[in-house]
């Protein structure tokens, strides 16, 4: 199953086939992905015939929703466009000045040729004046590219001290890979899965939150999406907001302001996992029959406590596990220090049909 995505930590790329595969066994005809991400599940969950509603709270996952899930203009809209873009000389802007690098310099997350070509084709996108659907293509097959080109460990937190080999290309917009169906009733929603998770109608809901760290000494802030990929919202909004800190982040993603709950190592006051707690209350609140969820050795709650939770909404349940090779990330930079890696990662799906 082809799908397209940024690097990104936690995407399910390699687990796909299996999650299609449970929906396939259960006859599901729509699906909520209540983390979408990547939307990489979506798409493979679309490929395969289901109806998706595809929900995260970030802007960037909310872009690419609308790229791979809404899109009905054929590729030969695309491409003038596409060429138009390439074509335009770079120019210094404020992506320049902040994240751009020259060849000399060091910690940058991109080359200054890199980021004048951003600077100028992010500008026009806007004059473009396209509908939703259009520019959100054209701004995936933007992040795409300059995702190619980039100089970090695969977030925007710490940048490489010597340039990544793939810093040196010129990056370029391609096509993202399109789904052409003749029916297109899928739904893309930017929010807090609680809010909208009680609102759905689907047979299915699949659920990959972010895992959080099992290490108290790690903190919360090392794990955080928005923090993560600080620079896609940037793009997306193109907003030049206030920057903090080495990496700069935006000043609205900093650990105060926007720590997901899922993220949370701590126990609240009654005793228990606060990212568990979490986990309970988007079970019990899903009106959906059937729900899987994602979830990891590496994750605040241990496969024993889900099993536990999990017996007591389900009618039924059943647990597909997955081994593999931690993550480039985790492998190659200081989380090692926490990480499980002895045991490696294993992912583990739990399916569960509600009671
Ligand atoms: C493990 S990743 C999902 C990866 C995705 N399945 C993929 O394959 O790309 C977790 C996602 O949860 C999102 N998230 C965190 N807290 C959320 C919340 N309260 N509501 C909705 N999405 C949330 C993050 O933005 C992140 O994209």
């Amino acid at each position: 199953m082809q799908t397209e995505g940024i690097k990104y930590a936690g995407s399910k790329k390699a687990i796909i086939p299996s999650i299609l595969e449970i929906c396939t066994k259960l006859q599901v005809k729509s699906a909520f992905d209540g983390f979408a991400g990547t939307t990489r599940v979506s798409q493979g969950l679309y490929k395969i015939g289901i109806q998706v509603h595809s929900n995260d709270i970030s802007d960037w996952s909310y872009i690419f929703g609308l790229c791979y899930l809404k899109n009905s203009k054929p590729a030969e809209f695309y491409e003038p466009l596409l060429e138009h873009l390439n074509n335009l000389p770079g120019k210094s802007g404020w992506f320049s000045e902040n994240y751009g690098g020259m060849e000399s310099d060091e910690k940058k997350i991109w080359q200054i040729h890199n980021t004048q070509k951003l600077d100028a084709i992010r500008e026009e996108i806007e004059r473009l004046r396209l509908d939703e659907v259009a520019r959100a293509v054209l701004l995936t097959s933007l992040i795409l590219a300059m995702d190619k080109v980039d100089s970090s460990l695969g977030h925007h937190t710490s940048y490489l001290k010597k340039w990544a080999p793939r810093s040196f290309a010129t990056m370029k917009m391609v096509l993202p890979k399109l789904i052409s169906v003749s029916e297109n009733k899928n739904k893309v929603i930017r929010g807090d899965v609680f809010d909208t998770v009680k609102n759905i109608s689907t047979d299915l809901a699949y659920f990959d939150p972010p895992y959080g760290s099992s290490n108290e000494k790690m903190p919360p802030s090392r794990v955080r999406y928005a923090s993560y990929y600080h620079l896609w919202t940037t793009i997306i909004r193109n907003d030049q907001p206030k920057l903090v800190g080495a990496a700069k982040r935006r000043q609205d993603v900093s650990d105060v302001v926007a720590t997901s709950v899922f993220e949370e190592f701590r126990r609240s006051e009654s005793g228990k996992f606060i990212a568990l707690e979490a986990i309970e209350q988007l079970i019990r609140l899903t009106p959906a029959p059937y729900i899987v969820l994602s979830y990891s050795n590496q994750g605040r709650a241990t496969r024993d406590n889900l099993v536990e939770l999990i017996s007591s909404y389900a009618r039924a349940f059943s647990i597909v596990e997955h081994n593999h090779k931690s993550h480039v990330m985790r492998s190659m930079c200081w989380t090692k220090n926490w990480a499980n890696l002895e045991e490696g990662t294993k992912e583990y799906l739990f399916v569960l049909n509600k009671k």
